[in-house]
């Protein structure tokens, strides 16, 4: 056998073996490895090429003719396997990533109020349809405010109805001239003589806020909790509008059949003064558990704004008469959402919250 011959028989042979490995090589690795072994400077190929140039020079042409056939078809076939190789990549990472736009999206939780955020506002709106305003005060209260000008002068025995979380008695330009306590409000009526220091009958007001007072908690008895005030000063009005008030706003929280009573009860700042009751919304009145077969609720207080309070504020008790009521909204969301322990509604746990969302 002649020298061109074995060395065309080695090229084609190189190009059979080679073109097989290829269609195995199916990664960039393997693929890479493959153009070392055949096509780099080093390979297979450049190797028998430099047997070339020991063929004689009749020869050689016919030779080259066939190493430059086999070289350029293991190149095309290279470039060729290369790119179907990326293409297939890219398919597949398209195909990986592919995000179904058909898919229902994830429900987004809306926010919602809280239990007392909703009952204080049905009762604002009830009473702004009435034609009060709704007006705040500050949480850190005068004693002077919180008291005195109440008709709890210091040392009235009634400022121990309300257990007081005392903060400093400070020296300052304060409305009681001189020294005074400055202590947390233990109860919204503080505003009714803001209202009346700074407002001209006919007064309307609500005032909605916190309160807080120095009480062992209990499932009734938070030592912060929420009242609504309710102060009308005008020049005519009496105890029936409280009640027609009161009435409205029983019935549109609790239905029509809702009633409201009264019972004598004290407070200094009041006269007459009393305490009110809802019929029970549950058993309408005939007796059961949540109203401990009485019929009736117990709500707040309330009555006619005392003489001495109206002066206290500067109006005259003989042109102006006003009623006053207050009470907590904790009960009251008790009552309508049917929950047993109060302290849940501020424990911030949000799976209590959501259910009564
Ligand atoms: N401020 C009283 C309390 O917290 C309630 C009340 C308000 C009573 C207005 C009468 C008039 O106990």
């Amino acid at each position: 056998m002649s020298a061109t011959t074995s060395l065309v028989d080695e090229l084609e042979q190189l190009e059979r073996s080679a073109a097989t490995e290829l269609r195995s090589s199916d990664d960039a690795e393997a693929l890479e490895a493959w153009r070392v072994r055949y096509l780099a400077r080093s390979g297979a190929l450049a190797a028998l090429l430099r047997g070339l140039g020991g063929l004689s020079p009749e020869d050689r042409p016919k030779a080259g003719a066939v190493a430059n056939r086999v070289k350029n078809t293991l190149e095309a076939a290279f470039e060729e396997r290369a790119s179907a190789l990326k293409s297939a990549a890219r398919t597949r990472a398209l195909e990986s990533e592919r995000i179904d736009v058909t898919l229902p999206a994830r429900g987004i939780r809306l926010g919602h109020l809280h239990p007392i955020t909703r009952i204080r506002r049905e009762i604002e709106r009830v009473f702004l349809r009435l034609g009060f305003s709704v007006v705040e005060g500050p949480e850190i209260e005068w004693d002077h405010y919180n008291f005195t000008l109440l008709n709890m002068p210091p040392n009235h025995p009634a400022r121990d109805m309300q257990d007081t979380y005392y903060i400093a008695n400070v020296e300052a330009d304060g409305p009681a001239g001189g020294r005074n306590d400055v202590l947390l409000r233990t109860h919204t009526s503080p505003v009714q003589i803001r209202t009346m220091l700074s407002q001209k009958p006919p007064i309307r007001v609500v005032v909605p806020g916190k309160v807080f007072r120095n009480e062992a908690t209990d499932a009734a008895h938070e030592s912060m909790f929420t009242q609504i005030e309710g102060l009308c000063v005008d020049e005519h009005t009496t105890m029936a509008d409280l009640r027609g008030c009161l009435t409205l706003m029983i019935r549109t929280l609790f239905g029509e059949k809702s009633e409201i009573r009264f019972r004598c009860g004290y407070f200094p700042f009041v006269e007459p003064g009393a305490e009110f009751d809802m019929s029970c919304h549950v058993c309408g009145g005939s007796g059961c558990k949540t109203c401990k077969n009485t019929g009736w609720i117990e709500i707040g207080g309330c009555g006619m704004v005392h003489p001495i309070v109206l002066g206290n504020c500067g109006l005259d008790p003989a042109r102006y008469t006003g009623w006053a009521f207050g009470f907590g909204f904790e009960r009251m969301a008790l009552l309508k959402y049917d929950v047993d322990d109060i302290r849940l509604f501020y424990g911030n746990d949000l799976r209590f919250i959501r259910q009564l969302s």
